[in-house]
C-alpha cells in the first residue's frame, strides 16, 4: 500500500508536547547504534529544537508520528543529519515523501545541494538512489567506510 499525497503532514518540531516524547525517543533509539547514545536523549532533543541551523521535522499520518528527519543547514547547503520511519509505517513512502520535502525546502531557500553520510552501502545504497541521490564519496574512517551521497 502507498500513501495518498493527502494522508500525511510534515510539520516543524518547536517545541515538546510531552505526550510526542515517547514515541520521537522510541524512533530515532532505533538509529542510536550508528550515531552514539546521545540521539534520543531529552538533552539532545532540546538543543537541537533551540538551534536554528538544525529545523527537525515529523512526518505524521492522522495526527500519529511516523517519521523524523533532522537537517543540518549550513550557508549554501542542506545535510540530512538524522531520518529515520517508525518500523510500523514502513515501505509506504514515509521516507521518500520526507525527501521530496527537504528537496522543495532546498529550492524554496536556494541552497545549492542536500547531502548525507551513512555508514552503510547495501542497505541504504537502494532508498537513496530511489528517491534520486548518487554515491559521491567513500571515505576510510578508522573501522568503517561512510559514504556521501547527494541530491
Ligand atoms: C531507510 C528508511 C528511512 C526508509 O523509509 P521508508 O518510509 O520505509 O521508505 P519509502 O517507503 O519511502 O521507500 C522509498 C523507496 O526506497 C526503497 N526502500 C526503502 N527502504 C529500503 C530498504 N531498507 N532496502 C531497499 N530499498 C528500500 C523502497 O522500495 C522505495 O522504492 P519504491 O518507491 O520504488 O517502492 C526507513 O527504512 C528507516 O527508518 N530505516 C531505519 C533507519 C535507517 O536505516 N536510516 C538510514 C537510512 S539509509
Amino acid at each position: 500500500m502507498k500513501l495518498k499525497k493527502t494522508k500525511i503532514t510534515i510539520s516543524k518540531v518547536k517545541s515538546f508536547e510531552k505526550s510526542n516524547l515517547p514515541k520521537i525517543q522510541s524512533i530515532l533509539n532505533e538509529i542510536k547504534c550508528w550515531y552514539g547514545e546521545k540521539v534520543g536523549d531529552i538533552d539532545f532533543l532540546t538543543q537541537i529544537i533551540n538551534d536554528e541551523y538544525k529545523p527537525f521535522y515529523l512526518a505524521k499520518i492522522n495526527k500519529r508520528i511516523a517519521g523524523i528527519i533532522i537537517l543540518k543547514i549550513n550557508e549554501k547547503t542542506i545535510r540530512i543529519e538524522y531520518i529515520a520511519v517508525d518500523r510500523k509505517f514502513r515501505n509506504i513512502g514515509i521516507g521518500r515523501r520526507l525527501l521530496e520535502f527537504v528537496k522543495k525546502y532546498c529550492v524554496d531557500n536556494q541552497y545549492e545541494k542536500i547531502y548525507v553520510q551513512t555508514r552503510h552501502l547495501a542497505r541504504c545504497r537502494r532508498f537513496y538512489r530511489k528517491v534520486g541521490f548518487a554515491l559521491i564519496r567513500c571515505d576510510n574512517k578508522e573501522g568503517y567506510s561512510e559514504y556521501t551521497w547527494k541530491s
